[in-house]
């Protein structure tokens, strides 16, 4: 294998050395012609074999679980590869792997693909790496989406890609299906806490900097320490009307333009290689079976060149849930037909049956069967696997290096959000007496929740026990004899309220850890977003025994804490701040770090009044006036930071020209601290009822006490254009507001491109 990988790097248009890797980049024009080349010697089971990716559960023996290993069945995955071509594999079955043991399951599954098949096709295996390589025991954790959404820092984010990136294909895997381009509109969705908040600005940017990350900045995935990124859930997943996962979305088409599809538009110009389509349907259509999205918008519009793979059994479900499609036949027909390449089946090979009937049939074009398998044939040429399709084993020294988790540590500290801080009762002097309670106080699974080492991530027993929970953070900052511990209660039922009542008496301060147990996906469906009932009475009970309180809130999405806010002193959101979260949350009580995130979405205040920060202005007064617990964009610091000298230029623009924005921040606390200067937009009066203000553009700046910065923006035509009363992209002439910190100024746009359609 070596030899084959010393010719090939000699034969390529071009060579890249990595420490001890030589690796060659090819052409496009060369992909191409290797992309007919092999199409041309394939059969047409062969090409519809390729369009078929099967979980590993499907070739497996024996299933992993905390006690026993998993085992592949031989015989079941040459049926798999051999006999039905199968293209792709992916997942775990059911608990992450150690390092070495996916290198022998990559390695068994590419050995039959390349020594035992006619054309030695390989195998492009995927996983979810959410917030880390999570599949993979010994990787580096990061925080969830949600919580580096909260840390504003594309710089960090696009290292924490590198890292993944890196760790992900150390474990002998090319193919990540993150990020998760979503947006959390709803806060009771389960996934919202593997997005990136609610704004689509954010989110574009935050997406496009872990794309980088994931895939190079050139999107050079060829390189042997990078994988293909996989934007999802292509499109407009993630707003379901009920909350509910996988339930019903209505959007409609200006909405779906102006909302959901920026972030998934600046991934393809990020250069993305492949994207998961929505599980759900919009307005009745499974997105499954929408060539709208999946062909007129994805291809001809955005310009993807990739391929898309289905969720999983999501074409099987436009016949057997959506009840679209009246045979499973026609679905496979819709689904690839509208523009799905590759089927996440994943259990069984009746895709593969299915499609070659339909072919044979002349149902489903042979050309649209060759422009599928290229698709797939062009992403594996990328990731250079005909070269190199094993796992590379000099690269295991790095993974869950000390290095990595530093990064993951900084990525916690500057998530972290402070909601409340009531007379600068934080942070708390190491010498206090401290009661630590509530059910997220001592648990290592619920500071990283789904994804991690099994997909719900709530096997306890899997946490490496060396990175700390809240509980021994503390302990460890203050010293064990300064810290009492009571659970007072689960997440869902009191336990020892009274003695946690009682121990709050003998302590100067009780910090309260709650929120929610670990989830993922459809499980983590709920029908109410109160904080369960038995978190509220034990903080209320601990409140009103007089002693101060500080609630820590563990969450991947913001559960109601009305009943409890008023009468805590400080309030620190911690969303699913990842397995050095416990460090980070002792670091900022205790004033060891500064704390500087800010909320990636609207904290609501009462759990039906659900309206994200860029309401309309039928909002703005009495009485439907949008009054959230915190607003999108809140966060406290220990300093305090002034802004001045707003300017803008030029004040008259004509549609396109540029707009620059210039803003100085002073920190004028006693402390270093970062702040995050934020731009928000208000087209004033347009012909379709304007956001009160939306995000355009962010920067973080790191200040001494008493220095100062100029932060520079530039707008550009996309911050104030929108779809008109045509679903037209148009600016239309008039005012318009920026709003940093507390200033605002306004410029005029007085001749737009088109005639605006008031
Ligand atoms: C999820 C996807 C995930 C896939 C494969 C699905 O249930 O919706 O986000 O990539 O499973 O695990």
């Amino acid at each position: 294998m070596k030899k084959v990988l010393f010719i090939s790097c000699l034969g390529m248009a071009a060579l890249f050395m990595l420490p001890g890797i030589c690796y060659g980049q090819k052409s496009e024009q060369e992909i191409d012609r290797n992309v007919k080349e092999l199409l041309s010697k394939m059969t047409l089971e062969e090409k519809v074999g390729q369009m078929t990716q099967v979980t590993i559960q499907a070739v497996s023996a024996v299933r992993g679980t905390a006690e026993q290993a998993h085992r592949l069945d031989p015989a079941k995955l040459e049926e798999a590869i051999v006999k039905y071509h199968v293209g792709s594999i992916l997942n775990v079955y059911d608990v992450a792997h150690p390092l070495d043991y996916w290198h022998e399951v990559i390695t068994q599954i590419q050995d039959v693909a390349t020594q035992k098949t006619r054309l030695g096709i390989p195998i492009i295996y995927g996983i979810d790496a959410i917030h880390g390589a999570n599949y993979t025991r010994e990787a580096t954790l990061f925080p969830q989406s949600i919580a580096m959404a909260a840390a504003r820092n594309p710089d960090l984010m696009k290292r924490s890609g590198e890292i993944t990136a890196y760790e992900v294909r150390a474990s002998g895997i090319p193919w990540n299906f993150n990020p998760v381009l979503d947006l959390a509109r709803t806060p009771l969705w389960p996934r919202l806490f593997e997005t990136f908040g609610e704004d689509p600005y954010l989110a574009s940017v935050l997406g496009a900097a872990y794309i980088k990350g994931l895939e190079g900045e050139n999107s050079d995935v060829g390189a042997p320490d990078k994988v293909a990124a996989c934007m999802k859930h292509y499109l407009g997943y993630g707003f379901p009307m009920s909350g509910k996962d996988r339930t019903p979305a209505w959007i409609p088409e200006r909405m779906l333009r102006d909302i959901f599809l920026p972030p998934f538009k600046k991934a393809v110009e990020a250069g993305i290689h492949t994207v998961m389509v929505n599980s759900g349907e919009i307005n009745g259509i499974p997105a499954h079976s929408d060539y709208h999205i999946l062909t007129e918008i994805l291809r001809r519009e955005l310009g993807f060149k990739g391929l898309v793979v289905s969720d999983w059994e999501d074409i099987n479900r436009i016949y057997s849930r959506d009840k679209v499609a009246p045979t499973r036949k026609e679905a496979v027909r819709i689904a690839v037909m509208a523009g799905v390449d590759m089927s996440m089946v994943p259990y069984d090979f009746s895709f593969y049956e299915d499609l070659l009937a339909l072919a044979k049939a002349g149902e489903v074009p042979l050309s649209r069967i060759d422009e599928a398998v290229g698709r797939i044939l062009w992403v594996k040429f990328r990731l250079n696997l005909f070269e190199n399709p094993y796992p590379d084993k000099k690269m295991k020294e790095k993974v869950g290096s000390e290095e990595f988790a530093a990064v993951s540590l900084q990525a916690a500290r500057e998530a972290l959000t402070l909601l409340k801080n009531e007379g600068n009762y934080l942070p708390l002097a190491k010498n206090k007496k401290v009661l630590v309670t509530g059910p997220a106080a001592n648990l290592r699974s619920v500071l990283n929740s789904g994804w991690t080492y099994t997909w719900q991530g709530n096997e306890e027993s899997l946490y490496p026990k060396n990175k700390k929970t809240i509980l021994e953070a503390i302990q460890a900052k203050i010293g064990a004899e300064r810290v009492a511990y009571v659970p007072g209660s689960t997440f869902d039922e009191a336990l020892d309220i009274a003695q946690a009542v009682e121990a709050a008496k003998n302590a100067d301060v009780a910090i309260i850890c709650i929120g929610e147990n670990a989830y993922c996906e459809t499980p983590g469906n709920i029908h109410d977003l109160s904080l369960p009932k038995a978190q509220l009475d034990l903080a209320a009970a601990i409140q009103q025994s007089g002693t101060p309180a500080v609630l820590v809130l563990v969450e991947g999405r913001p559960r109601i804490i009305t009943p409890v806010a008023d009468d805590s002193k400080a309030i620190l959101m911690a969303y699913l701040p990842g397995p050095e979260g416990g460090l980070a949350i002792a670091d900022v009580l205790f004033g060891d770090y500064n704390p500087g995130g800010k909320l990636p979405f609207t904290y609501p205040r009462h759990p039906n009044d659900l309206v994200c920060y860029d309401y309309k202005p039928l909002e703005t007064d009495d009485p439907n006036k949008m009054n959230p617990l915190y607003f999108f964009g809140h966060g406290l610091s220990y300093s305090a930071f002034e802004y001045r000298n707003l300017e803008i230029t030029p004040r008259a623009a004509k549609d396109g020209e540029p707009i620059q924005v210039k803003v100085t921040v002073k920190n004028t606390g006693e402390r270093a601290g970062k702040e995050i200067v934020e731009l928000y937009l208000s087209d004033l009066y347009r012909s379709v009822s304007p956001p009160v203000r939306q995000l355009k553009r962010f920067s973080g700046a790191l200040l001494q006490p008493g220095e100062s910065k100029t932060v520079e923006f530039t707008l550009n035509r996309d911050d104030l254009a929108f779809h008109g009363r045509d679903d037209k992209y148009v600016v239309e002439p008039g005012e318009f507001k920026v709003a940093v910190g507390n200033l605002s100024a306004m410029f005029e746009i007085v001749e737009t491109a088109g005639k605006a359609s008031r």
